[in-house]
C-alpha cells in the first residue's frame, strides 16, 4: 500500500498511530510501516538559540531515521534577532515559518500552544521550563525538553507533577540527556545493573571546563534581557553551572546508582568571574542509599586541568560508564554492544518519536526532575556550608527570583553582579 503524506491535527495523529499499532504495525529496517496515511510531526521550537537550532535538526534527522514526515509550524523567543537568525537557518535548509507563527515575547510560549504543533521542543533557559512545560502538557502536546528542567526545589517538583500528568494524557516527554541514548552507556548501565563489576561501592564523576561567554551589557537592555542574554552567568536563569552543565553527568550517576542520593555535603567559590552571580567550582560528595558515596567536580576555569566523565567502582572491578570495564586483575570485562544512532542527539528524538507512534509514550520527566534537583542539592549546600538532604529537597519551598511569571510581568530586578552567597552565612 502506497503511503500517502497526510496533514492531520494532533487528535488525527494520536488516533491514526494508535489505531496502526492496534492493527499490528510493523518494523521493517526501523521503519515503521502505517496504513494508508504518514502521520506528520509537526514541530514548534520555544527558544530559538543554539540549541534549539541544533533540536529542530535533529528532531528533523530522527524523522527521517523513521520514515516520518516534520515540519516546524511555530517559533517562539523573546529576541526577534534570535528568532530571525534561527528562520533565517531553516529558510537555507527549504523550511519557512509564516510571519503569523513566530511570537516574540515571554508569553510567546502561549500563543504556540494554540497552534496545531503536535510536538514542542523546549530549549529557554532552564529556568523557565517548569511553566512552559505545564503549558504543553496542558495543551496536549507531545515534548522534547532540554536539560536541565528546573533551578530550584519548587520547579524540579513541578516538573514532576507535570510529568505524571503527561503521563495520563498519553504524551512523549523526552530530555536532553543524551547518553541516557547512546549506545555504549546503555550497554555498560544494564551490564552494571546485572551485575558485572558487583555491587557498586562508590563513584567519581567531572564536568571540569573552562569559561562559556559573557555578553557586554548594553544601554539599551532592561534587567530582564541582560540576564536573558547573559543567563549562563546568572543562578537565577541557570541553575548556576553545576546545574546547567555537570547534570548530564549527575544524570549518569542517578542512573547507574538506580535513583538520586540520600545527601550532599559540597563546598565551592568563585575565582575568577566578575559578572553575575555564579561560583566557577564546586565540589560534592553525594551520599547514595545503603552509604555508597559518589564525589562530584565541577569547575569552570581556564588554563585548568580539564576531566569529564565518571568511574563506577565495584566488588569485582570498575567501569568508565561508557564501554570500558575491567576486574580488579585488570581483565577486560566484556559489555553488550547496543546499536545507536551515531550521534545521541538524533537519537533521543528517534526514541521519543519511535515510542509515540507504538503508542507507548517515553515519559522521561520525573528522571531529569531528579537529576536536576540532585545538582541543585549539590549547589544548596556550596552555597551554605550546610548538609542537604533529599528528603528537604522534595519539601523545600525555595524558588529562586526573578521568577519566570516574573518576566511575563515585567518585575524583573537583576542581581547585583559579582555579589555571590558566602557559605556558613548564606
Ligand atoms: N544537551 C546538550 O548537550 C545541550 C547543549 C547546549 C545547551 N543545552 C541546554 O539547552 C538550553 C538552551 O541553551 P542554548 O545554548 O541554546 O542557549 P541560547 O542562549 O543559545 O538560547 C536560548 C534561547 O532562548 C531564548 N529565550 C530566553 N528566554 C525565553 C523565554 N522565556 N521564552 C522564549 N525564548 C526565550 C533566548 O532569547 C535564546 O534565543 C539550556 O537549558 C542548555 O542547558 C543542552
Amino acid at each position: 500500500m502506497a503511503d500517502r503524506e497526510t496533514d492531520v491535527s494532533r487528535r488525527d495523529f494520536m488516533k491514526k498511530t494508535a489505531g496502526a499499532v492496534g492493527a499490528g504495525l510493523a518494523l521493517v529496517r526501523n521503519r515503521p510501516v502505517y496504513g494508508q496515511a504518514k502521520p506528520i510531526f509537526k514541530a514548534a521550537l520555544i527558544g530559538c538559540g543554539g540549541r534549539g537550532g541544533g533540536a529542530i535538526r535533529d528532531s528533523m534527522a530522527a524523522c527521517k531515521a523513521l520514515g516520518l514526515e516534520s515540519k516546524i509550524v511555530a517559533l517562539a523567543d523573546v529576541c526577534q534577532d534570535r528568532l530571525d537568525r534561527t528562520l533565517a537557518g531553516l529558510k537555507k535548509q527549504g523550511h519557512d515559518v509564516p510571519a503569523n507563527r513566530c511570537f516574540i515575547g515571554y508569553d510567546a510560549y502561549k500563543k504556540v500552544m494554540d497552534t496545531d504543533a503536535n510536538m514542542v521542543l523546549l530549549c529557554t533557559p532552564p529556568n523557565f521550563r517548569p511553566p512552559h512545560f505545564a503549558a504543553c502538557v496542558d495543551a496536549g502536546k507531545h515534548v522534547f525538553f532540554e536539560k536541565p528542567v528546573g533551578i530550584d526545589p519548587v520547579g524540579c517538583r513541578k516538573i514532576i507533577q507535570t510529568g505524571e500528568a503527561a503521563k495520563k494524557k498519553g504524551l512523549g516527554v523526552v530530555a536532553g540527556t543524551i547518553w541516557r541514548h547512546h549506545g555504549p552507556y546503555i550497554g555498560t548501565q544494564r551490564a552494571v545493573a546485572e551485575g558485572a563489576i558487583g555491587k557498586i561501592v562508590a563513584g567519581r564523576i567531572y564536568y571540569c571546563t573552562g569559561k562559556l561567554w559573557f555578553k557586554e551589557r548594553k544601554r539599551e537592555w532592561d534587567d530582564a534581557e541582560y540576564m536573558v542574554r547573559n543567563w549562563v552567568s546568572f543562578c537565577e536563569m541557570s541553575g548556576d553551572h553545576i546545574v546547567e552543565q555537570h547534570v548530564h553527568t549527575i544524570d549518569i550517576a542517578n542512573w547507574f546508582m538506580g535513583g538520586p542520593p540520600v545527601s550532599a555535603m559540597a563546598m565551592g567559590g568563585r575565582a575568577r568571574r566578575k559578572t553575575g552571580d555564579q561560583f566557577d567550582f564546586f565540589s560534592v560528595d553525594y551520599e547514595y542509599p545503603g552509604g555508597i558515596h559518589v564525589q562530584s567536580m565541577s569547575r569552570q576555569i581556564n588554563g585548568c586541568c580539564r576531566k569529564g566523565g565518571q568511574t563506577f567502582v565495584g566488588q569485582k572491578g570498575e567501569t568508565n560508564g561508557c564501554g570500558r570495564a575491567k576486574d580488579w586483575e585488570g581483565k577486560k570485562i566484556e559489555l553488550p554492544k547496543v546499536k545507536t544512532h551515531k550521534s545521541p542527539y538524533v537519537q533521543e528524538h528517534i526514541d521519543l518519536l519511535d515510542s509515540i507512534v507504538k503508542g507507548q509514550p517515553l515519559n522521561e520527566a520525573r528522571q531529569i526532575a531528579e537529576s536536576s534537583l540532585t545538582a541543585v542539592m549539590g549547589r544548596i549546600s556550596a552555597y551554605t556550608g550546610q548538609l542537604v538532604k533529599w528528603d528537604e529537597m522534595m519539601k523545600s519551598d525555595l524558588a529562586l527570583k526573578p521568577t519566570p511569571e516574573d518576566f511575563e510581568t515585567g518585575k524583573v530586578k537583576a542581581p547585583p553582579d559579582d555579589v555571590v552567597p558566602i557559605p556558613g552565612k548564606a
